[in-house]
């Protein structure tokens, strides 16, 4: 059986990891095969990177030639083999949001990052990414209520994040694979969403339990 592979996708806050790991505990309970992973991270490369972009003065152009590094080592290292072995493979952030952060609130612009972006993904792709949209205002205050440390790309301005949103919202448009999420509604709602979907695009999901 195949693997298939599923991202999660929105700005700061948004309630991105919250929602993947609630749908890695639904697979696990249900003892079908899954992985949880993300970018940047989720190899040791990728947690140098991680610990590189969040944290050091990193020009634009070099910030997203990490980002790449990191997501082709990534899937090379984590996503293609577990793929192969017919896992589904959950990632929290994936190429949009390279298309969010880098190419429109950097102003790297969008084609130079997809001709990059097509070198560091080797013809990977999602086969569905949910995308949680929230008003950055909204992340930001439940940062704050939260008492959360904002790191190198969170301290960005409003207009920096706005731009990430809109950018978001525009692949939405022209991404059949993406299904945009109301990231306003509680977390519940969101949870039964997210299942709901997920039974409907496979429904041949509750089949791939081991026994
Ligand atoms: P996270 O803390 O939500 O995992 O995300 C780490 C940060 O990295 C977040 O601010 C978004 C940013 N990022 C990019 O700018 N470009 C990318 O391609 C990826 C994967 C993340």
């Amino acid at each position: 059986m195949n693997g298939i592979f599923i991202t999660f996708e929105g700005i700061e806050a948004c309630g991105k990891s919250t929602q993947a790991n609630y749908l890695y505990n639904y697979l696990e309970s249900r003892r079908i095969n899954s992985i949880l992973t993300k970018e940047p991270g989720g190899t040791i490369l990728g947690d140098l990177i991680r610990n590189i972009v969040l944290h050091e003065k990193v020009f634009p152009i070099a910030e997203l030639l990490l980002f790449l590094a990191d997501r082709n080592q990534h899937i090379n290292e984590t996503i293609l083999p577990y793929l192969e072995q017919g896992y589904i493979v959950l990632c929290d952030r994936f190429y949009h949001s390279t298309y969010a952060y880098q190419a429109s609130g950097r102003k790297i612009g969008f084609d130079t990052v997809q001709q990059f972006n097509e070198l560091a993904i080797q013809g990977c792709r999602p086969d569905l990414t949910f995308l949680i949209d929230l008003p950055p205002e909204v992340g930001f205050e439940r940062k704050r209520s939260a008492n959360l440390a904002l790191d190198r790309i969170e301290k960005q301005n409003y207009d920096f994040h706005y731009a990430v949103r809109d950018a978001y919202l525009k692949l939405a448009r022209e991404d059949g694979r993406i299904r945009l999420l109301d990231g306003m509604r509680p977390k519940e709602v969101l949870k039964k969403e997210i299942l709901d979907i997920i039974l409907e695009t496979f429904p041949n999901m509750k089949e791939r339990a081991i026994s």
